[in-house]
């Protein structure tokens, strides 16, 4: 018998089919579920068909050293021949790989034919470095086209890049250079941020002295602000610039490494999450134009995540450039030079697909409906939503003030861990509910369980965990394998725990519920934040919440949000009453906050999740812990002053 391991609270009844029209068109069709579960790694045989193998695999999985995953063993490929040189030489060099727009307004087009010749000649210029197969180079910069190319360079010979996001600092970056022992980094003077230059190249200064692997400092003019110079450091323009414009790619190894990107475990040392060659292709182009249902030759294409995350690796440059899309790349924070600026970028460019995240979402709701409305955006067909859970009001804002009511939403579920998307709907096959990711994509297998890694069944909740191997999964933690199967294969045998909870409504559809670190137990009660936070969401005063579960004396934890109003509302003791009370009414008695809190910002990391471990500090009366990782370093204190005003209420 399975019992809940977390509460199943909320009910949602809305449900949007595809439109025929769409789905008269999709890619993707509901034979693909058929395929894979007759043959499931023969699917995926067939999906790495569609690239281009200079030599065909011998195995197509290799699972005997799990959970150390081999994909395609015995082939060969080069990721940047199949992202540019394949499209070229099939005529298509003059299409627009990048339409690039600068923050402060300025644009560079960069066709496939474009972008080969640069990359080659950045291929070239590592080269001339010695830089070789398999070693490390760390790039830190701005979201500039030089971003896409560097990365591309160096998986065209070989070498494993570590992208370290521009926001981070000089620590953040050496830890990460020491780690993997770049030989290389390649940065810019700076980049330009809400109006501002904001320098790069003094992180990078700081960072290296500590750091005597890296031999060369490659250092892209963006801004022409005042750089210090080392004997270390050469100009992107002049090196690479000078390189002859082709470059002969060999192929590698299916298993070769292709990059290490670091995410933050929850105690210690960031990860060094490991991604290898064919199996990362294979996954990441499959999802991209089956989720996203990408049609090269007139699509427009547009992933607002930064390089400096998995979403940007995958969805700005690999799975993109995979399938010959156009995309628009944009430098700047969505509200510079003013609210608009992601709509006025989508009517002037026609953008058709749209991914992006719910806090984005949830920040425009909060500006209003009036802001989006002044733009035209009908060139908008599919939108998709990743990186937390989209809670159902926010979902239904985005699809009827951006989409429109016309366009499906892909909720897509996945991890810097697992490389591509994992769960989401297909549109133009999977009927849509309002903050749910649905199923699991054709070829992936996930389940819910209970603590004793049984299946919960419809209508329970518990643990995601992914029950078989996929292309795209990291295949160890860098350095450290033991940390690799201690965190993520340790807690039931032969399965893969995500870290987040979710549940499976009637119809056997998964829900996410956040990270199970945060879900609260309010007297024996298993809560998940994501439910009380999607009811507060669905006040019509609301525009974004945060839950977390405070020590409470009677019932173990009691639940505490903290609540931004939407733009216009008034904050008061009526608002939190009416508030408590729908939570009350939406999932019952049970999750009634026991204190709600009115607060102008939201702690967030430069990723934009919300970091509730510093809003229990402030529940519990404590001192805030480590701010280091805050996007915005001064929430902390707006919260806490607001904490004594009469908009909290406690009884
Ligand atoms: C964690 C992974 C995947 C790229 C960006 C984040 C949360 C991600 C969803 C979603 C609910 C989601 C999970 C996951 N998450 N997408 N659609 N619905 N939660 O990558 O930084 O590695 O974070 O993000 O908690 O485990 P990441």
């Amino acid at each position: 018998m399975s019992h809940d391991a977390i509460e199943n609270l909320s009910h949602e009844n809305r449900s949007f089919a595809p439109s025929a029209a769409f789905a008269a068109q999709a890619n993707a069709t509901a034979a693909l579920y058929d395929e894979a579960r007759a043959d499931r790694v023969a699917f995926w045989e067939r999906q790495a068909r569609e690239l281009d193998w200079e030599t065909p695999w011998t195995t197509a999985l290799d699972w005997s050293n799990a959970p150390f995953a081999r994909w395609f063993d015995g082939g060969k490929i080069n990721i940047a021949v199949n992202c540019l040189d394949r499209h070229v030489a099939a005529g298509h060099g003059d299409q627009v790989a990048y339409h690039f727009e600068g923050e402060p307004g300025d644009t560079r087009t960069l066709t496939y034919a474009d972008m080969l010749r640069e990359v080659s000649q950045a291929a070239n210029a590592l080269e001339s470095l010695g830089v070789q197969a398999g070693d490390r180079v760390a790039i830190y910069l701005p979201m500039i086209p030089e971003a896409a190319i560097a990365m591309l360079a160096c998986a065209r010979i070989g070498a494993v890049h570590s992208v370290v996001f521009g926001g981070f600092s000089a620590e953040a970056l050496r830890s990460r250079i020491e780690d993997a022992e770049a030989v290389l980094v390649i940065t810019s003077d700076g980049g330009n941020r809400k109006g501002k230059a904001l320098a790069l190249k003094p992180a990078v200064d700081e960072a290296v002295v500590e750091t005597p692997t890296v031999r060369n400092v490659l250092v892209v003019k963006r801004t022409g602000q005042d750089v210090e110079w080392t004997d270390k450091d050469i100009w992107w323009h002049e090196l690479v610039g000078s390189q002859p414009e082709t470059h002969e790619a060999r192929a590698f190894d299916s298993e070769h490494p292709l990059f290490i990107l670091y995410t933050s475990g929850t105690t210690g040392k960031p990860k060094g999450i490991l991604h290898t060659t064919g199996g990362y292709l294979t996954q990441v182009s499959y999802t991209h134009k089956n989720v996203f249902d990408l049609k090269p030759d007139t699509d427009v294409y547009w992933c607002t995540a930064d390089v400096g995350w998995v979403t940007g690796h995958s969805y700005v440059v690999y799975g993109p450039l995979a399938n010959r899309a156009t995309s628009l790349m944009y430098e700047g924070t969505p509200d510079a030079p003013h609210p608009g600026r992601w709509w006025e970028l989508v009517e002037k460019y026609r953008v058709s697909i749209l991914y992006t995240a719910p806090t984005a979402i949830r920040t425009f709701m909060k500006l209003g409906e009036d802001i989006p409305n002044g733009f035209d955006m009908t060139s908008l067909r599919v939108l998709g939503s990743v990186g937390e859970p989209i809670n159902p009001e926010a979902w239904m804002w985005y699809r009827r003030v951006i989409g429109g009511d016309r366009c499906p939403i892909v909720d897509t579920w996945w991890q810097t861990e697992t490389g591509g998307i994992m769960i989401s709907p297909l549109p133009g096959v999977t009927a849509t509910k309002p903050g749910s990711a649905m199923t699991a994509l054709p070829g992936i297998s996930a389940e819910v369980v209970d603590d004793e890694a049984h299946a919960v069944g419809n209508g329970g909740g518990g643990y995601l965990v992914l029950t078989e191997p996929w292309p795209s999964m990291l295949r160890g933690i860098w350095g450290d394998n033991d940390r690799y199967v201690d965190t993520y294969w340790s807690r039931w045998k032969g399965l893969y725990f995500a870290g987040d909870g979710a549940k499976l409504d009637d119809d056997g559809a998964i829900w996410l519920l956040g990270r199970v670190d945060d879900v609260m137990n309010v007297s024996g009660h298993r809560i998940s934040t994501t439910e009380v936070e999607s009811a507060l969401v669905s006040h019509p005063k609301v525009a974004e919440s945060a839950v977390v579960g405070a020590t409470d004396e009677t019932t173990g934890q009691g639940i505490v949000a903290f609540v931004i109003l939407r733009s216009g509302v008034q904050g008061g003791d009526d608002v939190v009453t009416e508030l408590r009370n729908h939570v009350a009414h939406e999932i019952g008695p049970i999750a009634k906050p026991r204190q709600i809190l009115i607060v102008p910002e939201l702690p967030k990391t430069r990723s934009g999740k919300i970091m509730r471990r510093l809003l229990r500090d402030v529940a519990e009366h404590r001192a805030v812990g480590d701010t280091t990782t805050l996007a915005d370093g001064g929430v902390m204190d707006l919260i806490s002053q607001g904490l004594n005003t009469p908009t909290s209420s406690e009884d």
